[in-house]
């Protein structure tokens, strides 16, 4: 069944990392923000470490996002926890960039000593769940061939442990899911759907697949996760896409223009580390 373009009221903006323009990327200062802002749904990715752990970090090395250095996959978490997240913006953002905050806000020094320790899934998961604010999870793994299997069945026991899959759905809040996968591994999604058939997946892609490549085989109603540059090249493609019967969740848009673009197509979430801006754009805040 066709989809509908979606209203502007009723996109979906989705805190990319946190709000990430604002506070260190992946750390609760930056979550927390989200939430303050009524973003309605925040991104992070997950890596896990030599011993199992889910932690939220986006490179396949710590050693941008951390003062320390190493393979996340090769650390176990206490010698990650030993590290201080720091704020540096990948290698070429394009957002402007602001005077950091400190990953500690002052005042909560004392309440939160864990501040500026890597952060945990289960731990942004506690976060989530027991705020009165209501903010749904686009949780994205990393790296999904390393420990083959491993990275989908934990997650999935987590969101099980916090109340946020049951039997396979995932809890609801305000009518639509509050919890989804997304992946640019088509294998990592069906490795999701096939140990929880109801809960929502989202494929990521760079580019179109060149017309001779067969298209990866992915759980059905799969929403589509289209790079902004791939919207811009081809903007038709929402349309095609929600005539498919897919939502369309569109990343990283930072610019205004581009949240034009966005919002003007129709897209069903857009991801972008400038929340605020977009909840401005958006009428909303
Ligand atoms: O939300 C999708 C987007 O986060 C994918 O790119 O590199 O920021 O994980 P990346
Ligand atoms: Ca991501």
């Amino acid at each position: 069944m066709s989809l509908p373009p979606r209203a502007p009221a009723e996109i979906e903006v989705v805190a990319h990392r946190g709000v990430s323009a604002e506070a260190p990327e992946h750390t609760l200062a930056a979550y927390q923000q989200a939430l303050t802002l009524g973003a309605d749904a925040v991104e992070c990715d997950v890596r896990m470490t030599r011993d199992g752990v889910l932690v939220c970090v986006h490179d396949r090395r710590i050693n941008r996002t951390s003062t320390g250095r190493g393979v996340v996959s090769a650390l176990d978490l206490a010698e990650l926890e030993r590290h201080r997240v720091v704020h540096r913006r990948p290698r070429g953002a394009a957002i402007r960039r602001r005077a950091p905050r400190p990953v500690v806000p002052e005042d909560d020094v004392e309440a939160d000593e864990d501040a500026g320790r890597v952060l945990t899934l289960d731990r942004l998961l506690d976060y989530v769940t027991a705020s009165p604010g209501r903010v749904r999870l686009a949780i994205e793994t990393k790296h999904p061939t390393r420990h083959a299997g491993q990275v989908e069945a934990a997650l999935l026991a987590s969101l099980q442990r916090f109340g946020l899959l049951s039997g396979g759905r995932p809890l609801e809040w305000s009518g639509r899911p509050a919890v989804r996968v997304m992946s640019f591994s088509p294998t990592a999604l069906r490795r999701v759907r096939g140990l929880a058939p109801d809960l929502p997946t989202v494929h990521l892609v760079r580019q179109v697949l060149p017309r001779s490549r067969p298209r990866p085989l992915l759980p059905a109603g799969t929403a589509v996760g289209p790079s902004l540059a791939m919207l811009r090249h081809d903007p038709g493609l929402v349309a095609r896409v929600h005539r498919a019967g897919l939502q369309v969740h569109v990343w990283v848009v930072n610019r205004p223009r581009d949240m034009h673009l966005a919002v003007s197509l129709g897209v069903d979430a857009v991801i972008t580390d400038e929340a605020e801006a977009l909840l401005h754009l958006l009428g909303r805040a």
